[in-house]
């Protein structure tokens, strides 16, 4: 076990004026997660630090965080691989409901317009709605979001315009409009085509550096830029 010391952002707004930051040291394994940490200050420590977290495994994206100024999902981060003291944060961006918890409200809107599900008006086959190896892996690596806005929190461009949709929203509309089994295509096309869609952009790639599923989302942004452009929806 080693000492590991960390510094993290509390505010509870009903009763701070402003976030601030309180140093904390618990006892670890080096392989250990930064979640392992801020669950043993929480149970051993002070109970009312408070984070969102199911998992544990980095698949249900709830527990994404600032670690030491960049944004990653602490059940994924080895107290051996990050300095200390140890910086954790809330994601930037978002309101901040207590602590490390930031509310999601306007993220899931976003994600709920892009209409992340299959548009389809045929009558459903009798088996499954066949395609090729290729048509799926158009889309492939856009199926593997897991919604934990670690993205677009890290866009300066959704910094700066928190209305743009954010490179969450892209990626699940991409996960559709490139499914040869959808038809909701150039619904989703046109709202991307908005001032607030795709073309808010920069190409800054602070998404893809912040992917825990390491999706390449200036690929898939780009592909919707092109789409729009050459097929003059
Ligand atoms: Fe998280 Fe990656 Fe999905 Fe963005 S694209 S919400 S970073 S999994
Ligand atoms: Fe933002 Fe990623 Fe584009 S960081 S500007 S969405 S490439
Ligand atoms: Fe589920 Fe980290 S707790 S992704």
């Amino acid at each position: 076990m080693i000492k590991v010391h960390l510094k993290i952002q509390r505010y509870n707004p009903e009763k701070d004026s402003k976030p601030y930051f309180k140093d904390y040291a618990v006892e670890c394994e080096p392989t250990d997660r930064v979640l392992d940490a801020l669950l043993a200050i929480k149970g051993t420590l002070d109970g009312s630090l408070t984070l969102r977290k199911s998992c544990g495994h980095g698949v249900c994206g709830s527990d994404g965080m600032r670690i030491n100024g960049r944004n990653m999902l602490a059940c994924k981060v080895l107290i051996k691989n990050v300095s200390q003291p140890i910086v954790v944060e809330p994601l930037k961006g978002f309101k901040i409901v207590k602590d490390l918890v930031v509310d999601m409200k306007q993220f899931f809107e976003k994600y709920v317009a892009v209409k992340p599900y299959l548009i389809n008006q045929e009558t459903s086959p009798e088996k499954e709605r066949l395609q090729s190896q290729k048509q799926q892996e158009r889309f492939e690596d856009t199926t593997k979001c897991i919604l934990c806005a670690c993205c677009t929190t890290a866009c300066p461009s959704f910094w700066s315009d928190p209305n743009y949709a954010g490179p969450a929203s892209i990626v699940q509309a991409h996960r559709f409009i490139f499914d040869s089994r959808d038809q909701g295509g150039e619904e989703r096309l046109n709202l991307l085509n908005q001032k607030e869609g795709v073309w808010r952009c920069r190409t800054i790639f602070n998404c893809v550096e912040a992917c825990p599923r390491d999706i390449n989302i200036t690929k898939a942004i780009g592909e919707i830029k092109k789409d729009l452009l050459f097929k003059k929806i």
